[in-house]
């Protein structure tokens, strides 16, 4: 008996200290596995995205969607916001596979669009060229680059007003935002125009472009938000005083819905800001919009958002690819600042996104590579199609991934 205690007593540990080595080791082994799938996607995008490259060359035009008819939907001339995304998605490409033949068509398709760095109608040139030249000056450190990129965040500046603490989204003078009674409209999608803010101010040590952006990030932190964390899309403010007008949307179900893609621009928006200023209050802001996004309760199983949290059909209303895509690539970054672990969220998402419900087949939905994203409802426009942006958040955030979670050594 004695005998048999004493053995026990050497055996435990011992059955404890093999399982810990065989469960570390299977937790080894699963997230090479994930890698691998990651890396997989990877290499498919490649494949696909070469065939849309082939369409873009032939009409020396930047892919952005289908049209109603299923056809091919180019950027249009005069300063489209999505046209940043396809350079954008091929300097991704580069990055990946360090092919040069994607280098030489980032530069093709970014300089088509060169000279709207002078525009100053619109706040959508961060997302232009952050995505575009921005991910080329990362890459190549060419000086040229960094040139557009600061007189494209000058343009921007020029739509700072100090009254009001914000960047105008949308002037109202003409087109369908004049026809809404709004002064000076600021939507949760301007929190992505910061990055090239944040950026120039470290690439040039002149702080003007941060203490916009600070400034920015601060206003949209008071006004946009509900107390349950979710955003309004647009603020309309008094130019003069900086009173609020009006809070409404323009692309969601209504005026007090959640319009999916606003919370991934949300959320996104905040951790850039976290990431540039270390200040914990963009963090606290992140979470609490990763908590609305990951604990609504009416987000499918797949993880794939409808188009408005809101909507009114749910669940017989379009996903929105484009809202989970930004999410996920936010959520990946997020992940590395935080204690609580987004780790399996993010498995679910990707997971989701690889399957064939969401990632075309080689040669289909017109060479795009994910289906099912919406750009507008209300306006009718892009309903269950494919988006340049999300194939650009995607292959962001497969890069990010095999960055931050591959093993060390
Ligand atoms: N900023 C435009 C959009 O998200 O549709």
């Amino acid at each position: 008996m004695q005998n048999h205690l004493y053995i026990m007593r050497i055996l435990k540990p011992l059955a404890l200290l093999l399982s810990i080595i065989l469960l570390s080791s299977c937790m080894a082994t699963s997230k090479k596995e994930k890698i691998s799938q990651v890396e997989k996607q990877l290499l498919y995008a490649e494949k696909q995205l070469s065939l849309l490259l082939v369409d873009a060359e032939k009409a020396n035009k930047i892919p952005r969607t289908l049209d109603e008819h299923g056809q091919m939907h180019f950027t249009h001339n005069n300063f489209d916001w999505t046209e940043g995304f396809y350079p954008g998605s091929s300097w991704y490409l580069y990055e990946a596979t360090g092919d040069v033949k994607w280098k030489n068509a980032a530069e093709k398709f970014q300089s088509l669009f060169e000279e709207h760095k002078n525009r100053t109608t619109n706040h959508d040139l961060g997302f232009v060229f952050n995505c575009s030249y921005g991910n080329g000056y990362r890459l190549t450190k060419n000086e040229a680059f960094k040139e557009v990129m600061i007189t494209a965040g000058n343009s921007l500046l020029t739509r700072f007003n100090p009254n009001v603490g914000c960047i105008k989204s949308w002037d109202v003078d003409n087109g369908w935002q004049a026809t809404r009674g709004w002064e000076f409209p600021v939507i949760i999608d301007n929190m992505m125009n910061l990055e090239l803010l944040f950026e120039l101010s470290k690439l040039t040590g002149d702080m003007k472009y941060q203490e916009v952006a600070i400034a920015h990030a601060d206003t949209t932190l008071k006004n946009h938000f509900r107390s349950d964390n979710s955003s309004y899309h647009v603020i309309d403010y008094d130019a003069e005083t900086g009173a609020v007008r009006n809070k409404h949307t323009a692309q969601g179900f209504a005026h007090e819905s959640s319009w999916a893609r606003g919370q991934a621009w949300g959320i996104y928006g905040y951790t850039v800001c976290y990431r540039y200023t270390k200040n914990v209050k963009y963090l606290n802001q992140a979470v609490k919009i990763a908590d609305y996004i990951l604990n609504y309760k009416g987000m499918p199983t797949d993880g794939i958002p409808y188009w408005d949290y809101n909507a009114a059909n749910i669940p017989n209303e379009p996903r929105d690819v484009s809202a989970a895509t930004v999410t996920v690539a936010a959520l990946i970054e997020l992940d590395g600042y935080t204690e609580t672990s987004y780790l399996p969220e993010i498995d679910k998402i990707l997971r989701s996104l690889a399957t064939e419900e969401y990632t075309a087949k080689l040669g289909k939905n017109k060479n795009f590579l994910l289906k099912h994203s919406v750009g507008s409802i209300p306006h009718n426009n892009e309903i269950d199609v494919p988006l340049n942006y999300a194939d650009y958040y995607y292959l962001e955030a497969l890069l990010k991934y095999e960055d931050s979670y591959s093993p060390k050594n």
